[in-house]
């Protein structure tokens, strides 16, 4: 059967984008700015993006494209031994990250329509974690499932089954098309009548100030790079699985290169817009930006809300802002899906109707966990285990793969002989040397921190049962799923495509 293709290589582009624009362009990267020096955290963020973000997409990007696969196909092809890494990467977001993210997704959903009545009153904090998730006091205590949160976890799970469930150009392509302008212009749309509020001004200096000092320190480079592998969504598998959809001329370099800078630019308008709002509600409470900023949970559920409570047409800034958001993470959502899919029907050449049906029903269950009234907090810990382990220890095992046991030199190649922009050679080095110390710094500050004290102040305990057997659990899936028999000869086809 052939492989399912991208109509366009516009379609493919705005594919990657969405995956790559998610929650985390709108809250991690503002605050995250603002904490390291402002205008001056540029600097380590553009070098990231350059040196490890934009190379290790085209790594993704030529690895399932040159392999034609998802990650295990792709990887399989390379070496049979590596095929367990490409389950593991695919596995720990369809059974981890993507389990909470759509239940994040939900909350966002919940709260466009409790805009319309700025229904959390006077206190949104009380409001958000006493009311509305009725928050237990330490993970272990579930305390049952919220009902309002299960029920739009749902929705959301339905409308990824109805986007991954019609394929490729059908489905992710479409949804993708209208996804995308959709979100630039509610975006640009907020951030102008952001920028429109008395005390804007003040929030955009606190955001944009710069203060070089802060740069100086190893961990705020070392954090510019963790938020440039988490933003492009790489490390998971998913830029592999999307790569392996194009047609045999396609154009690599280009289309990592504007996914890399329209992520970005993104991530950087939407800080506009965060810090006009904060500034403007220091304005109105006399006190300064450094009193009212927050980041990712506390930001959209609690300080914005606020914010739309004092705001002229508040409720109206509140549909469109937690839209926005409902859209940039179903655009995300749905890539994760996507990257487990393509997986599983590469391996056991199943209908894709089938697989999809089942991973959203599977999906869906798996939620549920979350949408208890501990689910913030489980949430909390196994999104610090999976990003901070998962995706960089499948990253450093990519650049071995491909640099060392495939070769760089022949994945340059093969780029540069479909691309439009030339790869130097530099990219070479970089994906041989420069970005595996990088991850393996990373790895090894996040296991001495971790070793210091339990992460977030939670139990051993419950990091262990929770966020370590989590990580042992989806281990085991992608150890079976390695030692089931391919279906089909699985060089087969590349060795047709490569004549
Ligand atoms: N890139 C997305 C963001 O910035 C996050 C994401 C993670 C998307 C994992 C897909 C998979 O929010």
């Amino acid at each position: 059967m052939a492989r399912e293709q991208w109509n366009s290589q516009l379609g493919f582009v705005l594919a990657a984008v969405g995956s790559a624009i998610g929650l985390g362009n709108i809250w991690r990267f503002s605050y995250m700015a603002y904490q390291y020096g402002g205008g001056a955290f540029l600097v380590p963020y553009v070098v990231a993006l350059l040196t490890a973000g934009i190379p290790l997409l085209l790594l993704e990007f030529s690895m399932g494209h040159e392999r034609g696969g998802s990650a295990p196909l792709a990887f399989a092809r390379i070496d049979r031994r590596f095929e367990a890494v490409g389950w593991w990467a695919v596995t720990f977001v369809m059974f981890g990250i993507v389990l909470y993210y759509t239940v994040i997704i939900a909350w966002c959903l919940n709260y466009c329509v409790y805009s319309a009545g700025l229904a959390w009153g006077p206190d949104p904090n009380d409001f958000f974690f006493k009311q509305y998730l009725q928050l237990s006091q330490n993970p272990l205590e579930l305390g049952g499932i919220r009902a309002p949160v299960f029920i739009s976890t749902a929705v959301i799970w339905f409308l990824n089954w109805l986007i991954v469930f019609r394929g490729i150009g059908r489905g992710i392509e479409i949804a993708n098309k209208i996804f995308m302008p959709i979100l630039f212009v509610i975006t640009t749309g907020l951030v102008i009548w952001a920028l429109t509020l008395d005390g804007a001004s003040e929030g955009i200096a606190a955001y944009l100030y710069p203060d070089f000092s802060k740069i100086a320190k190893l961990n705020v480079w070392i954090d510019a790079y963790s938020q440039i592998f988490f933003t492009l969504s790489l490390g998971f598998g998913i830029m592999v699985a999307y790569a392996s959809y194009l047609p045999a001329k396609a154009d690599l370099t280009r289309g990592a290169v504007l996914t890399g800078v329209i992520n970005s630019m993104f991530s950087l308008m939407a800080g506009f817009g965060v810090f006009a709002v904060l500034g403007f509600m220091a304005h109105a409470k006399g006190l300064p930006v450094a009193k009212v900023v927050s980041q990712s949970i506390g930001l959209a559920f609690v300080a914005y809300p606020q914010a739309m409570s004092i705001m002229p047409g508040g409720q109206v800034f509140g549909i469109i802002f937690f839209a926005s958001l409902v859209v940039a993470g179903l655009s995300s959502s749905i890539s994760i899906i996507e990257a487990f899919a393509a997986a599983i029907m590469d391996k056991f050449a199943l209908n894709r109707r089938f697989v999809v049906t089942a991973l959203c029903i599977l999906g869906f269950i798996g939620s549920a966990v979350f949408t208890t009234r501990a689910g913030l907090l489980w949430l909390d810990i196994v999104d610090h285990m999976l990003t901070h382990y998962g995706l960089v220890t499948v990253g450093l095992l990519e650049c071995i793969l491909g640099a060392w046991v495939f070769g760089i030199k022949k994945l340059r190649l093969h780029i540069n002989a479909v691309s439009s922009i030339h790869l130097p050679r530099i990219w070479e080095h970089l994906i041989r040397f420069f970005i595996p110390v990088v991850l393996g710094l990373m790895l090894a500050g996040d296991i001495i921190a971790d070793c210091k004290k339990p992460y977030g102040g939670y139990s051993c305990f419950a990091i262990v049962m929770i966020g370590l057997n989590w990580i042992v659990f989806t281990l085991i899936v992608a150890v079976v799923l390695t030692k089931r028999p391919w279906r089909y000869d699985y060089m087969l086809h590349l060795k047709e495509k490569q004549g």
